[in-house]
């Protein structure tokens, strides 16, 4: 349609509205009026229509679709009946999909473009469950911005992050996702990086719409196995699940994606009591929720719907906006509202909410606002951004353990081996969800040491895989070839000191990536404990997406670092932490276990009847071959540095204010960070609470020999839950209060509410 056509539409709609047409809000400069200005113009094809979201058409992040085309998909979007398309990218290509749909269609109404900027676009920052461990909420806000401004520079409005699910269960593979086991920590992480993508003002040209998923439980699927059955109680989905989302909803998230999973029976896509009764009607939520890849048209498969017409049916009703790849909107929902199975009024308020965001976002000023081929070219991998990916990584990094305080390696030290594939990994490091990135973009650890003028002699010792996987193919790790080892053992048993580069490929985790096994892949252990038998001088480096039943090497090896999947400034923050130019300060989200039969392995769990051992007795809960703790706990990590814990006191006079401190001391000759965790546990309750929970934490620097008083206050926000219909309570009591620097040890105290 020709640019004066649309501009002499847009006039009529005007003058429609100056004419106080019938609109929920008269004011046609107000967002809402200009909503229900267009919405009263557009007939029931266009608002489904909006209500569409293809995938672009090369690049698939799910199944392929099956059926639907590039030919249909760009009728469709003519005829203005795609609100949204996934997996386009780059400036070029969304502005030709934009201009089809601004100058091709009736209405000229623009397409949300969304795309998986999971941590970063083009410079990859550390996998989300690495950035959480550094319990830094402003590194992790700027590394979310920094993904935004490159994401919005190549086209992209919005982003289908934060992954915000809890979970327990490091078997599960999109772990590296989300923030860990916490409730309380996940719901920080999540509201600053809603805060880094969709900045102070959603409609300026580098801030994205966010995405809070998977709605809802995706993390607890049984047994670790990705699209598993999840069954859990109220207190679960209540006091562990649904509060990142919340506090998501209450943080002004744009969008909230289903989860595919069916909970308690019923898929969370058709899931009326969570879309509309928790999320739309109790949280007031008025964004807009959108399917995950074709999870409509899998409620067939879930034994739920009864083919995609009744799939279709049950999601609208149930509170999903958007179709993701399902075609089932568009394939069915006219014909629904036409026989009177579906109102039409679901399908305004759906259009309604998509349609808000798309004016919040600016597109309607200017479509083209993130198609600018000169700002693309100009942002992409800008110094700024590899500056903030460094930070970020650097302090993503754990210490696990540094016995003799082999830890940190002096430049000068003499004969340094390097060993392991992933020592020299470009790929890997950047983690499974890199969909924008390019191939060997990340610094390698030895990369990172020579930037660091390490002189060192590698060997790689074995292959951790066969061939290279990528984003769609199964992982084939190579389980028999130690052709390697000679030349690795020889290299260290002439070393001084031996870095060992151990882990998972990045495609080991992430989507549809479940392991029953959470050892070191392949044959890196025998490659280990080879190293090992000729020099015990040995600092492990692991390169992970989960927690990993590393219970040998803790043993055995005196110095191990968790450096997870680091993204694009890997190798740089790598060789900082292990000279000490970065004293590590990060701290675990996820608990590690020994063995993967403790798994689900979590902090709060709760007492149970027969939680302690009773002498001589077996009736207690325990297992015979394995202790119940875990080999290193929540919130635990170690430092360069020492601080010492004194001085805890309680004021509870004021019961909506209960002020706890105590002071903290480096004494060390170190400077470093610390972060200082409070836990609390209500003893008694009408329903059982955890034996501790997290209510607090603050980050902070302190120089060597400096002492610190660290404040926390808790008020019912922090000492209430919710009982088993849902009601968030408060219930008078007596607490123990723990302050220190893991969920495992610290000050002890109490208090009476
Ligand atoms: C995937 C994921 C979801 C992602 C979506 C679009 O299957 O489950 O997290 O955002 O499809 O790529």
């Amino acid at each position: 349609m020709k640019i004066k056509t649309l501009y002499l539409v847009w006039a009529f709609i005007v003058l429609i509205i100056s004419h106080g047409c019938k609109t929920k809000d008269n004011n046609t400069n107000s967002i809402e009026g200009k909503v229900e200005a267009l919405l009263s113009e557009m007939t029931i094809e266009e608002k489904i229509g909006q209500m569409n979201q293809y995938n672009g058409f090369w690049d698939v992040t799910g199944p392929a679709p099956s059926g639907g085309d590039a030919k249909m998909k760009y009728e469709h979007i003519k005829k203005g009946w795609v609100g949204s398309m996934l997996n386009v990218r780059g400036a070029k290509q969304v502005r030709e999909i934009q201009k089809l749909a601004v100058e091709g269609s009736r209405l000229g109404i623009p397409i949300l473009f969304g795309l998986d900027v999971i941590h970063g676009y083009k410079t990859i920052a550390p996998i989300p469950l690495a950035e959480a461990a550094s319990w830094d909420l402003k590194a992790i806000k700027k590394s979310a911005r920094t993904a935004a401004i490159e994401a919005s520079a190549i086209g992209i409005n919005w982003t289908f992050a934060p992954m915000v699910d809890v979970s327990r269960d490091a078997r599960w593979g999109r772990v590296m996702e989300g923030s860990g086991e916490d409730p309380y920590l996940g719901a920080k992480i999540g509201i600053a990086r809603i805060k880094g993508f969709q900045g102070k003002d959603l409609s300026a040209p580098n801030t994205i719409a966010a995405c809070a998923k998977h709605f809802a439980g995706y993390g607890f699927a049984e047994a670790g196995r990705d699209y598993n059955t999840v069954d859990i109680g109220t207190s679960t989905l209540y006091n562990i699940i649904l509060p990142p989302f919340k506090a998501a909803v209450e943080n002004n998230v744009k969008t909230i994606m289903n989860s595919f999973n069916i909970l308690n029976g019923i898929p969370s896509t058709g899931n009326a009591s969570l879309m509309r009764d928790i999320l739309k009607d109790e949280w007031g939520f008025k964004g807009f929720v959108i399917s995950d890849w074709a999870s409509i048209a899998e409620m067939t498969q879930h034994g739920f719907s009864k083919d995609l017409k009744d799939a279709a049916e049950v999601a609208v009703k149930a509170g999903c906006d958007m179709d993701m790849e399902s075609y089932g909107y568009i394939k069915y929902l006219a014909e629904l509202v036409k026989a009177g199975k579906v109102d039409e009024k679901l399908i305004d308020d759906a259009a309604r909410r998509i349609l808000r965001v798309k004016f919040e976002l600016g597109l309607f000023d200017d479509p083209y606002k993130y198609c600018n081929e000169e700002r693309e070219k100009e942002l992409i991998y800008h110094k700024d951004h590899m500056e903030a990916a460094l930070d970020m990584a650097r302090k993503s990094i754990v210490l696990l353990k540094n016995e003799k305080q082999l830890l940190p390696l002096k430049k000068n030290q003499k004969k340094i081996a390097v060993i392991g594939a992933l020592a020299a990994d470009k790929n890997s490091p950047l983690g499974s969800w890199r969909i924008g990135s390019d191939d060997n973009t990340a610094v390698s650890v030895i990369e990172g040491l020579k930037n660091h003028k390490v002189s060192f002699s590698y060997a790689k010792g074995a292959n951790l895989v066969i061939e290279q996987p990528t984003f769609t193919t199964v992982v084939k790790i190579n389980k028999t070839d130690k052709s390697g080892f000679p030349e690795a053992v020889k290299l260290a048993q002439s070393s001084e000191v031996v870095i060992m580069v151990l882990g998972e490929h990045g495609f080991q985790t992430g989507e549809g990536r479940s392991r029953t096994d959470l050892g070191l892949p392949g044959v890196q252990q025998e490659l280990l404990e080879a190293v090992y038998k000729v020099n015990r001088n040995i600092v492990l480096v692991l390169m992970n997406g989960r927690p990993l039943t590393i219970t040998w090497a803790d043993e055995h090896i005196p110095a191990i670092v968790e450096a997870w999947q680091l993204g694009t400034q890997t190798g740089n923050a790598v060789a900082q932490v292990l000279f000490g130019d970065y004293n590590p300060s990060g701290k675990l989200t996820m608990s590690f276990p020994r063995s993967v039969g403790q798994v689900p392995i979590y902090y709060n769990h709760y007492s149970t009847g027969r939680g302690n051992n009773v002498e001589g007795n077996v009736f207690w809960s325990h297992y015979i071959d394995e202790s119940n703790s875990p080999l290193y706990p929540f919130g635990y990590g170690l430092s360069y540095s020492k601080f010492d814990y004194s001085n805890l006191t309680i004021d509870d006079t004021d019961k909506n204010k209960i002020k706890v401190s105590v002071t903290v001391t480096n004494s060390s000759k170190t400077a470093g960070e610390e972060v200082t965790q409070l836990y609390i546990h209500d003893r008694t309750a009408s329903v059982a609470r955890p034996v501790k929970e997290l209510k607090g934490f603050k980050k902070y620097r302190l120089a060597p020999d400096e002492s610190k008083t660290i404040t926390f206050e808790l008020g019912p926000k922090e000492l209430g839950f919710y009982n088993n219909n849902g009601k968030f309570i408060v219930e008078k009591g007596d607490f123990d209060v723990m302050v220190g620097s893991n969920s495992q040890s610290g000050l002890k105290g109490e208090f009476t509410l």
